[in-house]
């Protein structure tokens, strides 16, 4: 294998990233940010792998969910304070439903750059260069706003700092107590079944915390139930500025990637001899991979041992896209391949990318019923490989969109003009996500591997 530096990536074919116009200010920007603090800590990463660790032996559940791009104009406050909720309330229903931790891992804090499937946006007639992310480009459709701006980094970075800054207060000051879970509901699905189901589980939580506190145990005393660990994560698409951010820590001389704490290379970036790859082998943070209809498995099986030569336990995450009419067709090959060559993984399923379609209306859109589909289909075809499902990746909002038809709410084609606001792919709604949450409990339930556990624990 050949030595491993920080831009060693530049010696291998890149796919989608961009060319800036004006290096010479790319290589400013690159240079200031260099300079600036890491967003994340090297023993947080560290922390992250161990509760991957777990599971990998079917011992915790990984939920990892945000906004398919976060934008400049969503940047709210309050928008990141309803993602947290709506996490908080889905790990809650999975962690006592399914009698699981769960790791909270956010689509959020640094996720901006898109792959996209066209490099040009046609409309009325005229042809521009497609929008790439916020970090990069402009959404609006003109000449000036699609030309690559390195500047835009910086505005990225403070976006990424300071929303990593409320969420380490929510996680730590108090709003995410147990005694608090009542608080966490969203307005807007109050009255649906979801809220009815989510209230149940408030009072039983509560009857629950009534009993350990009658025993002495409360919040007052025991940090467990009033603070959560909350990671970052996004795609490590746009690698000069992954480069930028990659620091020696200090206290182990290994790189970490500062910009979150978990990064992934995603379907259209996966090359076995491809830059991405190649940046992602060095680095200690742990590292997902998309793998949908076009991933051959013996060409993931060598990506993992390329990325986790020593097999080390919740380094890896793969994350399946196949589609929920395509999982049989190439899931338990993949497992199979996985298994045959005694990898340690990570098995999460996002039911999101290869379920969108276009609506009747124009709008891109993913019926929830085959997101539904597909998560049912990864579980049975985990649960007949013996393998264990332990993860769900979506993109979800806390806020009350219509970018997803079905659900609860019976979201229509002709609705989704109402509150479509996504920069890039439709995303659940809380209605939607918590639904998701109450069915993947019962499916967890279903898989003997969970069982296994149990059974073990209890004994
Ligand atoms: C994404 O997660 O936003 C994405 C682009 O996914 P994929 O690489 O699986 O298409
Ligand atoms: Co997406």
């Amino acid at each position: 294998m050949k030595k491993w530096t920080l831009n060693s990536w530049r010696n291998y074919p890149v796919k989608h990233i961009p060319e800036y116009p004006d290096k010479k200010e790319l290589e400013m920007v690159l240079g200031k940010l260099k300079k600036f603090p890491p967003l994340v800590f090297a023993g947080e990463t560290r922390h992250l792998r161990q509760q991957l660790a777990n599971v990998v032996d079917g011992k915790a559940f990984l939920l990892q969910g945000g906004d398919c791009a976060e934008s400049f104009a969503e940047f709210h406050p309050d928008n990141i304070r309803d993602t947290f909720k709506l996490m908080l309330q889905m790990s809650l229903v999975l962690t006592y439903s399914a009698s699981l931790p769960v790791v909270k891992l956010g689509r959020i804090a640094g996720q901006f750059s898109k792959p996209r499937s066209s490099p040009i946006e046609v409309k009325d007639g005229k042809e521009l260069p497609t929008y790439l992310g916020d970090n990069i480009n402009g959404i609006e459709f003109s000449e000036k706003a699609r030309i690559p701006d390195p500047k835009r980094l910086f505005k990225a970075y403070s976006q990424s700092a300071s929303t990593l800054n409320l969420i380490r207060a929510f996680s730590h000051g108090g709003f995410a107590d147990l005694k608090k879970v009542h608080t966490w509901n969203l307005g807007f699905i109050k009255k649906t079944q979801q809220d009815k189901k989510f209230k149940e589980l408030e009072d039983k939580i509560a009857d629950a915390l009534a009993f350990i506190d009658a025993c002495g145990i409360n919040s007052d005393f025991n940090r467990r139930l009033k603070t959560v660990n909350f990671w970052t994560s996004h795609e490590a698409l746009l690698l000069p500025f992954e480069q930028t951010m990659t620091r020696v820590d200090s206290t182990t001389g290994e790189y970490h990637d500062t910009s979150a704490h978990f990064v992934w290379i995603g379907d259209r970036t996966r090359q076995l001899d491809g830059g991405h790859v190649e940046f992602c082998r060095g680095i200690e943070n742990p590292i997902g991979i998309k793998c949908g209809p076009t991933s051959k498995p013996d060409e993931i099986v060598k990506i993992c041992n390329v990325i986790n030569p020593k097999n080390e336990k919740g380094k890896i995450v793969l994350i399946s896209r196949f589609g929920h009419d395509n999982v049989g067709k190439f899931l338990p090959k993949l497992i199979r391949a996985i298994k045959k060559e005694g990898l340690n993984i990570v098995w999460s399923c996002d039911p999101m990318h290869g379920n969108t379609i276009k609506s009747a209306t124009g709008f891109k859109t993913r019926p929830f019923n085959n997101v539904v589909r597909e998560v049912k289909n990864v579980f049975a075809v985990h649960q007949s490989e013996g393998s264990f499902a332990g993860g769900l990746h979506i993109e979800m909002t806390g806020q009350n969109v219509t970018e997803c038809t079905g659900g609860a709410q019976k979201i229509s084609d002709k609705d989704l003009s109402h509150r479509y606001h996504t920069h890039c792919d439709p995303r659940l709604n809380a209605s939607q996500a918590l639904e998701l949450a109450f069915l993947i409990s019962d499916e967890i339930k279903k898989n003997s591997q969970y069982s296994k556990n149990i059974i073990q624990a209890a004994s």
